[in-house]
């Protein structure tokens, strides 16, 4: 068990990260590796209510990584944190499978009450260094999160969402198709996403550039000459 993590660990690095040329430099020098170990142990014990141990096992961890995940928190599988340092993970959070997560992001609560006040975090998920995700929020599979964003509602699943607070962004195509976007940073490589999930994403961009033209269509016509819409052209 704890060895399929670690190798599932270690090649989800090795897949996302082009800095990384081996298996030995991802499994020594990767802070982001070292704290999910140690939040693998705090986390058991976390389970067997050995609440003080727990704290002090993800204490040492966060002291010698700079990555703080409260033993509470439920981490899915090959979870990638970048850099890492000042990332926050708060008790009640929940992190799905294949997520990857930059330096200073915070999974944070925004009140005081018990039980469940931090966020979930879908698959897939990429979230940018510095931003925020705080409250008892769900970010939906396949969202992505800009860099410093704040994001205090939830995502939709496939949705990218920049700034304070955090709002949808469309994607622009790239400026030059030979250069590969920023998704080799994390998201899914090609052939890890489910066939249907593609197909459905791809049905979902067609239909909104559909409608984008459709209300360009109705605009134009609209201003042409006071029509109405709906008047034969
Ligand atoms: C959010 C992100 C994933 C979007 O990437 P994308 O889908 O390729 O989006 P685009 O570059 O086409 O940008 C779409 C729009 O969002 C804006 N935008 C993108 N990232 C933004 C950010 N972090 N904050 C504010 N606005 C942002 C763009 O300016 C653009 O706006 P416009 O249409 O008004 O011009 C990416 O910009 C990002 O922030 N990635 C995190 C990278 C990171 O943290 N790297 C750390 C490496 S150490």
């Amino acid at each position: 068990m704890a060895f399929m993590f670690l190798r599932e660990s270690i090649r989800a690095y090795r897949e996302q990260d082009p800095a990384a040329r081996s298996d030995l430099e991802v499994l020594l020098c990767y802070p982001g590796l070292h704290a999910l170990i140690w939040h693998r142990a705090a986390h058991a014990m976390w389970r067997r209510r050995l609440y003080l141990f727990a704290r002090m096992f993800s204490h040492l961890g966060r002291f010698l990584t700079g990555i703080e995940i409260h033993p509470g928190a439920r981490i899915g599988r090959r979870l990638v944190i970048d850099h890492g340092m000042a990332v926050v993970i708060g008790e009640t959070a929940e992190i799905g499978d294949d997520v990857y997560l930059y330096h200073q992001v915070t999974l944070g609560g925004t009140t005081l009450a018990h039980g469940k006040r931090h966020p979930t975090i879908g698959n897939n998920v990429i979230i940018g260094a510095g931003a925020k995700v705080l409250g008892a929020i769900t970010v939906g599979d396949n969202a992505r999160i800009g860099s410093n964003a704040v994001v205090l509602e939830p995502v939709p699943p496939g949705t990218t969402v920049v700034g304070i607070p955090a709002r949808p962004v469309e994607r622009k195509p790239a400026r030059d198709p030979a250069l590969k976007p920023f998704d080799a940073y994390g998201s899914p490589p090609e052939g890890v996403l489910d066939p249907l999930l593609r197909d459905i994403e791809s049905l979902r961009a067609e239909l909104a550039e559909f409608e984008a033209r459709v209300a360009r269509t109705v605009d134009s016509r609209a201003n042409a000459g006071g029509q109405r819409v709906g008047d034969p052209p």
